[in-house]
């Protein structure tokens, strides 16, 4: 049984609308998901598979030009209950043609003054996000640690100047970040990435939010530094046990870190369950994309026997043309006779094949 979900995710869309091909990209296209309270849940998969705007949809972050969002994000601590994606749907209109959509209609500034009540008091305070370009999401015009302090002034109860500077600096000694005293007169330039990224987990956690999401928060880093970022996140982690939502493309990252683990391809997720089983080396039970996924991990063994890294063969998919079957099945190769006419033309629904453990996939359901 799974803990009480502090995030539940319910048949999320996120689509954006094309002028020019008169269609839908479906980003994400029917996800559910849960985090429960104390987890970290991984989400895996390609580049494109739509992990960003996922994340950028529980954070009230999709609303440039025709962007729609249907489904229900449910978020739920002990400070407060809220449905993130409240009302948004009367903003929008869909004027069809022959089942075609020919335009999306969208009431912008209705919209904007919606996502803002719905995220009053949730971003920042309740939910913190981490980002793959910590120099960018910082201010460069700002110390460092001011921009912490202004942060903890916001958002927790620590509203004297002096009393969360030092709450700063902690966090900044907190993060490994050396003489954090000086550190926190640093503007952004004058700190490397890896010292960004963790100036960017302070601020994140400072705010003592429910809920931490970090999206490829190592990826453009070098690789030493990426493995000391996941230390810290691990160190955080046991010691304060703080609920988080991990996006990475990395699937050693999300498993040294993830409890449970979704993979996601082409908008949905393919497979999702306790992470040792579905990161197991067994194929058994497995989504093909999965075992490919995990075929591609760089294991000395295998780039000495070939001299290279397997990737995956084909071409991510491209979501304004969904196929009628399955996603995979253009790079599938466990396809069966028995299930080939299936594949091509039905999509699998995600079903419970173990406690806990959903595959989409034919193979598991003849
Ligand atoms: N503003 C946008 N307009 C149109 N398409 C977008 C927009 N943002 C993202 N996409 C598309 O949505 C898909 C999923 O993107 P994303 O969630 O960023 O993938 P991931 O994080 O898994 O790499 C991609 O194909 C991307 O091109
Ligand atoms: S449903 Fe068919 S094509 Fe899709 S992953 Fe399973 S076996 Fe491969
Ligand atoms: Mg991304």
């Amino acid at each position: 049984m799974m803990a009480e979900p502090l995030l539940a995710i319910e048949d999320l869309r996120t689509y954006f609308y094309s002028r020019s091909k008169r269609a839908f990209i479906r980003s994400v296209d029917g996800v559910s998901l849960a985090v429960a309270k104390g987890e970290t849940l991984g989400i895996v998969g390609e580049s494109g598979s739509g992990k960003s705007i996922t994340a950028m949809s529980v954070m009230g972050l999709v609303s440039a030009g025709p962007g729609v969002i249907s489904g229900r994000i449910g978020f739920r601590s002990d400070r407060v209950e809220r449905q993130l994606l409240e009302g948004l749907d009367t903003c929008v209109a869909l004027r069809r043609e022959g089942g075609r959509v020919m335009a999306v209609e969208k009431d912008d500034d209705r919209w904007a003054g919606q996502v803002e009540k719905n995220m009053t008091g949730i971003r920042g305070r309740e939910i913190s996000m981490i980002f793959q370009n910590p120099k960018q999401s910082l201010n460069p015009f700002e110390t460092v640690g001011r921009q912490i302090t202004e942060a903890i002034m916001l958002h927790t109860s620590h509203k004297i100047e002096q009393e969360a500077k030092e709450k700063a600096i902690e966090w900044l000694d907190r993060v490994k970040i050396d003489s954090p005293r000086l550190r926190f007169d640093n503007h952004p330039f004058g700190l490397s990435g890896g010292m960004c990224q963790r100036a960017m987990i302070a601020m994140a956690l400072s705010c003592e939010p429910h809920l931490l999401i970090a999206d490829e928060p190592t990826t453009g880093l070098d690789a030493t530094i990426q493995s000391k970022i996941v230390d810290l996140l691990a160190e955080l982690k046991s010691e304060l046990g703080i609920t988080t939502m991990l996006i990475s493309h990395d699937i050693g990252i999300i498993g040294r870190l993830s409890d449970t683990v979704a993979v996601m391809y082409g908008g949905t997720v393919v497979e999702s369950g306790p992470a040792k089983d579905v990161l197991s080396c067994s194929p058994e039970g497995k989504h093909p994309y999965t075992a490919a996924l995990l075929a591609s991990i760089p294991s000395s063994d295998a780039v000495r026997e070939k001299g290279h890294l397997q990737a995956i063969e084909g071409d991510v998919l491209d979501t304004i043309n969904i196929p009628a079957g399955c996603r995979f099945y253009g790079r599938c190769s466990r396809v069966t006779d028995k299930i080939r006419e299936k594949c091509d033309k039905q999509e699998p629904d995600l079903r419970e094949i173990a406690s806990g453990r959903r595959v989409r996939c034919w193979l598991y359901f003849e």
